[in-house]
């Protein structure tokens, strides 16, 4: 049994249908007055067999999307859906999304792994824990050959910064990624939006394939060129939220031309359909004209529907009567936290270390600033003056370390949370697996920054040359990195966008910077607010950093006006004070200028690592609340169930 070939071809057969479909949600309205609703979605019964090929069309903003993901179960708890999605005839439980996918517009993928290294980590995801290896290597051949991917198969996926496969080939391995569980049910979001006629082309074909194995497959689609229409088994025309055809997609011209709207000869059905059921706000006439012509086009096709909806029973097959299929029988426990943990983290290694330009990018800031810092603080004298220098520059490197960190992140964590958050959608693996091994695979790159940026200031600048000093500055600027990364994780895991988180996370550095001890002591700030400090790790860093420089490092002079001075009678009681204030030894420095004589470097580091533990907590927390929530797949009707008899009738059931 182990070494079962993988097969996609052996698919189980799902009827999908649904009825009186209304999706209701809050809609603008006036400040004070009543809360208007927009109706998305009107009363929309249709129905997907296995075998065939359902497109979803009309104009931009009808709810095709809506409709999609109302099917899949992944609409968002925004409004309120009433209706009814069956499988076979039956509510949908929660193992609808065991054997159903769903593939979104904008591609989940990385982009720094090539289209085999995809699929081995989604085998290694989303195959059942028992799968053996060749098992999984024959399935991600498998899936590479029936998506015509060969000749891609070992060239990046590629992104912004890196060329990769067309766009036809993306797409498809897109698809293919959803493919690895063998769904039987597809649901695609315009898979060929962004693609050139060719490339689209390619794509339907491959989905007309996955449909001719058994598979339900129904996808979203704005313009199909006449090719791609004709490879359409079954058709819903929406507008305005309302049905206007769903059937026969080669049936589709004849049924409005029924009702007084022939296409024209020689013309692209699909054209000619979404012509027709689009509304032309251009002037208030046409306007009223086309709206009445939607109007008059959905009376007549809800009329009608009942019949069409009839006629599809007859075409049928008894899904009850097939056979199980074979390929499953590895059984269906996933893999567990340490496989799902080992996969995550060695994608994100992956994805991190080829990302060569960020990389380089890091490495040149890092040596510019330490020269640069080497060039200004260089010859910092052991006096009053150099003290002040000397609290400067480490208060800098305590700023440029956690921004920096802060910064890398943000640039890339809240794109990769959105294929985060749709693979957690298809229950590929736990938040916990996930942002483990996020964390864990940043960890080399957000020390190496601080480490060579440490090594190269320490001796330009001159810091404290004992060897254990050096070493510890190192430590406490990798440990501020990792800290500064994990309020990085944290803000982006919490916030909605990339463009909130962008907004946030400066303004809670700055805060931090401002609490950090350097502008104003922490005695001295307003009561209650020490807190902020306290969680500051720049306040700790810069701690750190100073208790480790200063402690133990004496012979500061006094400036030569207060010392020199000191002897002469005139002025005397003056001098004194400067004398007083004059701070000869790191110990005095610690307390008078910083207040920080009664912490160590190692509690310091501790609490450098507790607040760092503590926002990583918080972050996991933010990843788990701020995760996609849906309405449930089944919930009470409000609606009564006019068309269930036929369902079951159609799911061979009764
Ligand atoms: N979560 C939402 N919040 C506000 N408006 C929404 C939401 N979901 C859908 N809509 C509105 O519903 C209509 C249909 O949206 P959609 O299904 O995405 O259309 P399309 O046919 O272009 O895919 C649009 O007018 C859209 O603005
Ligand atoms: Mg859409």
């Amino acid at each position: 049994m182990l070494d079962e070939q993988f097969n996609f071809t052996e698919v189980r057969r799902k009827v999908i249908s649904w009825e009186n479909l209304t999706y209701e949600i809050p809609a603008g309205g006036s400040c004070f007055g009543e809360r208007k609703q927009k109706t998305v979605l009107k009363n929309v019964s249709g129905v997907a067999l296995p075998g065939e090929l359902t497109a979803v069309m009309g104009p931009t903003g009808c709810g095709k999307s809506t409709l999609l993901n109302a099917l899949a179960g992944r609409l968002h708890k925004v409004g309120v859906l009433s209706g009814e999605v069956l499988v076979n005839g039956a509510l949908r439980a929660d193992d609808f999304y065991g054997y159903s996918a769903y593939s979104l517009q904008d591609d989940a993928l990385f982009g720094n792994l090539t289209v085999r290294e995809t699929f081995w980590v989604v085998s290694h995801l989303r195959l059942p824990a028992g799968t053996s290896r060749q098992q999984r290597q024959s399935a991600v051949e498998e899936l590479i050959k029936m998506m015509g991917l060969s000749g891609a198969a070992d060239t990046y996926i590629g992104s912004s910064m890196r060329r990769g496969v067309s766009g036809g080939e993306r797409k498809r391995a897109a698809i293919a990624v959803e493919l690895i569980s063998n769904p039987c049910i597809l649901f695609l979001d315009e898979p060929t939006s962004g693609l050139d006629s060719f490339q689209a082309q390619s794509v339907l074909e491959a989905l007309r394939g996955l449909a001719e194995m058994g598979r339900t497959v129904v996808i979203v689609i704005h313009q199909p060129r006449s090719s791609i229409f004709q490879m359409f088994d079954r058709l819903c025309v929406l507008s305005q939220g309302r049905a206007l055809y769903m059937g026969v997609a080669a049936k589709s011209a004849d049924h409005f031309a029924q009702i007084g709207f022939p296409c024209p000869q020689n013309f692209n059905t699909a054209d000619f359909i979404l012509d027709l059921v689009s509304i032309d706000s251009r002037t208030p006439e046409s306007e009223a004209n086309t709206a009445e012509r939607v109007e008059k086009l959905a009376r007549h096709f809800e009329e009608q529907s009942r019949d069409k909806m009839n006629n599809v029973e007859v075409q049928v097959e008894q899904p009850a009567s097939q056979p199980p299929p074979k390929g499953r029988s590895i059984g269906t426990r996933r893999p567990g936290f340490f496989r799902q943990f080992g996969v995550l983290f060695w994608r994100s290694l992956r994805q991190n270390a080829r990302n060569h330009v960020p990389n380089a990018i890091t490495l040149v800031q890092s040596v510019l600033i330490a020269v640069l810092l080497g060039l200004i603080y260089q010859d910092i004298e052991m006096n009053q003056t150099g003290i002040k220098d000397r609290l400067g520059v480490l208060f800098f490197v305590t700023i440029n370390t956690s921004m920096s960190a802060v910064f890398t992140i943000i640039q890339v964590f809240p794109a990769e949370k959105g294929i985060v958050s749709r693979e957690r959608d298809s229950q590929t693996y736990s938040v916990a697996a996930y942002f483990a091994s996020k964390y864990i695979s940043e960890m080399p790159f957000k020390i190496f920054g601080p480490i060579v940026n440490g090594i190269i200031l320490y001796w330009a600048v001159g810091l404290n040359p004992a060897a254990e000093a050096f070493f510890f500055f190192l430590l406490l600027l990798a440990t501020l990195g990792l800290c500064a990364a994990a309020i990085g994780l944290a803000v982006g895991a919490w916030c909605p966008t990339q463009e909130v988180t962008f907004a946030v996370a400066p303004l809670i550095m700055i805060v931090f910077m401002l609490f950090g001890g350097f502008f104003i002591k922490v005695e001295s700030l307003p009561t209650g607010s020490e807190w902020v400090a306290y969680l500051s790790p720049m306040l700790w860093g810069f701690v750190g950093v100073t208790t480790n420089d200063l402690r133990g490092l004496d012979g500061w002079e006094c400036e030569p006006a207060a010392s020199s001075n000191t002897s002469s009678a005139p002025g005397e009681q003056e001098d004194c004070n400067l004398v007083r204030e004059c701070s000869t030894t790191g110990e005095n420095i610690l307390e008078k200028e910083l207040d920080f004589a009664k912490y160590t470097r190692w509690e310091a580091l501790m609490y450098l690592v507790l607040v760092g533990a503590g926002v990583l907590f918080v972050g996991y927390l933010g990843l788990v609340v701020t995760g996609n929530r849906y309405q449930p797949l089944s919930q009470e009707r409000r609606f009564p169930r006019i068309l269930s008899s036929r369902s079951r009738v159609a799911a061979g059931r009764s």
